[in-house]
């Protein structure tokens, strides 16, 4: 039936269609996401009724009637963050904005529209990412090691490796710190050595949104520093190494493009989380 087209009149009369350009969408931690949708216009905006909701349980996340947003059965979650883009109604377009997005925005959501020309559906489904953010150095130092570690928070789960000055990868498991409560990981990662020198690079990929940061860590101490009993142990903040900072960070939103993951090598140096 989708694709009968009647012939009316001398008209060409399509049927009624409600459709999402886009199926799969990413939305990103803290901006604003726009969930496509078109209908079938109709000149006559009176009998338009556009609703969105979420597919899981039905709250209403918007929904417009009698030419105006009607908000009093909006679910609370989306209180003040929703927008249809009025002036664009005439033409069967019902997209709709959802500002600041948060983890809890993810999920399957259903565009429901209805004028004189009939009644349809379309449903979508939103991903959410956040992007990591600038990870946090510090050094330990005590008699037996010297133990680099990043910290970071980002979503989803990243990948995560560190490569030493001979491209060697070294295997690393990173430490996840579950969820905090703002739909974040917060992610440690540690490289431990039994040398007065290092120099290795941290890599940490968020495939979902095309994020790569790498940090070289440069870093040697003197001897000297361990016969001081008050320096024992040192915890250098960012500062007292040489660090390159010379990270790129590409993000495409787009697309996201699956990177090739590099087959992480088994190294004598020691990694803990
Ligand atoms: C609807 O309008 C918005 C705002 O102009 C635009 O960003 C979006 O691409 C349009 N969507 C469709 C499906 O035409
Ligand atoms: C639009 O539709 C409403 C309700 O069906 C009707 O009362 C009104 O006259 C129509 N307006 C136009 C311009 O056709
Ligand atoms: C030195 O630090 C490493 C890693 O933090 C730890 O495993 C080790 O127990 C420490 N050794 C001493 C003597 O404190
Ligand atoms: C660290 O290793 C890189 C190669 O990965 C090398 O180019 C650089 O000179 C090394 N730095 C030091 C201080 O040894």
């Amino acid at each position: 039936m989708r694709w009968l087209v009647l012939f009316f009149g001398g008209v060409l009369v399509a049927p009624f269609e409600v459709n999402a350009p886009d199926k799969h969408l990413l939305a990103l931690r803290g901006h604003s996401a726009v969930l496509g949708c078109e209908f079938t216009p109709d000149l006559n905006l009176s009998n338009l009724v556009v609703t969105w909701q979420r597919e899981e349980d039905s709250q209403v996340v918007h929904s417009f009637y009698y030419q105006q947003d009607q908000l009093e059965r909006q679910s609370p979650e989306y209180h003040s963050r929703t927008s249809l883009f009025v002036t664009e109604l005439h033409k069967g377009n019902a997209s709709i904005r959802i500002a600041a997005v948060s983890w809890k925005d993810a999920g399957r959501y259903l565009c429901i529209v209805s004028n004189t020309k009939g009644t349809g559906r379309a449903s979508m489904e939103v991903t959410y990412g956040a992007l990591y953010s600038e990870p946090r150095l510090s050094i330990h130092l005590n008699s037996s090691a010297l133990t680099v570690e990043f910290e970071t928070e980002g979503f989803p789960k990243p990948e995560v490796i560190w490569v030493d000055e001979h491209d060697q990868t070294l295997s690393c498991p990173l430490e996840l710190l579950k969820h905090t409560e703002d739909g974040l990981y917060l992610i440690k990662s540690r490289y431990e050595v039994k040398k007065q020198v290092v120099n290795v690079t941290f890599t940490l990929k968020n495939h979902l949104l095309n994020q790569n940061i790498h940090r070289p860590v440069t870093f040697s101490y003197d001897e000297n520093i361990k016969s001081n009993p008050g320096t024992a142990t040192v915890v250098v903040l960012s500062l007292v190494c040489i660090v390159l900072l010379i990270g790129v960070i590409w993000l495409t939103l787009v697309r996201r493009k699956k990177l090739g993951s590099t087959g992480a090598t088994n190294h004598n140096h020691q990694c803990n989380t």
